[in-house]
């Protein structure tokens, strides 16, 4: 059985110091985490090499992105392999953040899961329509595109693939509601997508689905009850240690 994956997406939200505050919080708490469930930790980068070294039963280290390859003359970025070395199991891809504000194009998102892959880590691959994509009625086509896009070529071998549904228009602070009969629908879609490009046995064994989009203590049950769903992308509700303490205990049951 796949364990519900709760992972914290602390984005800029947080300073390191404060990242490895509430990492050590959450850590040294009496904070129950069954084995059903996985928790996993995304800081910002700085934050990494701290909480590496942090043990945690039922919490594992990811990155909030990674370039598509580990050495060379690429100033700035931060390989997969270094974030392996760090400690990190999952590294989130293709977020609609980088993809608005750091022109993310599907072929580099497409590199970015490949180069994951191969330094052994998970890719937390995002995909979501906007919301005119929505109202246009395009989003089946908009998601089946982001899909094939970042999966084209992409061979799991031995590995793990996330995929987190996360229509960008749910993204806190959201002033939509978001209707889970749709968020239903569209896992259809990804479910049926990925079966076709991967086969029935990887996609039961090696991957998993995801909701993110404003998920927070009040609703993380219902989106959890969705079928297909096996765990929750969270942004600013995880930068809070009693709400996600609370989240925590309510994806233990
Ligand atoms: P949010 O962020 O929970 O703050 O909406 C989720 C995400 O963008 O990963």
């Amino acid at each position: 059985m796949k364990k519900t994956l709760i992972i914290a997406n602390w984005k800029l939200y947080l300073t390191h110091q404060e990242s490895v505050v509430l990492a050590e919080s959450l850590i040294q708490s009496e904070l129950e985490i069954s084995d059903k469930v996985e928790v996993v930790l995304c800081p910002m980068y700085t934050a990494l090499g701290s909480l590496a070294h942090m043990p945690g039963q039922g919490i594992a280290l990811g990155a909030q992105d990674a370039f598509f390859d580990s050495h060379g003359a690429y100033t700035g970025e931060i390989g997969p392999e270094t974030l392996r070395d760090l400690g990190c199991r999952y590294v989130i891809i293709g977020h609609s953040e980088r993809r608005e504000h750091f022109n993310e194009s599907a072929e580099l998102i497409n590199k970015k899961i490949k180069a994951s892959l191969n330094a052994s880590l998970t890719p937390i691959l995002c995909i979501g329509e906007k919301h005119e994509v929505r109202q246009a009625g395009m989003t089946d086509d908009k998601i089946k595109h982001q899909l094939l896009d970042a999966l084209k070529d992409v061979e799991l071998n031995s590995g793990h693939l996330v995929i987190t549904y996360e229509p960008v228009w749910a993204i806190y602070p959201s002033k939509y509601e978001v209707d889970p009969k749709d968020v239903e629908h569209v896992t259809e879609i990804i479910e049926q997508e990925l079966i076709s490009l991967l086969g029935n046995e990887a996609y039961n064994e090696q991957c998993q689905i995801l909701y993110g989009g404003s998920v927070n203590a009040q609703s993380l049950a219902t989106y959890l009850s969705i079928p297909r769903i096996s765990g929750a992308l969270i942004g600013n509700a995880s930068t809070k240690y009693n709400e996600f303490a609370k989240i925590v205990s309510i994806a233990n049951k």
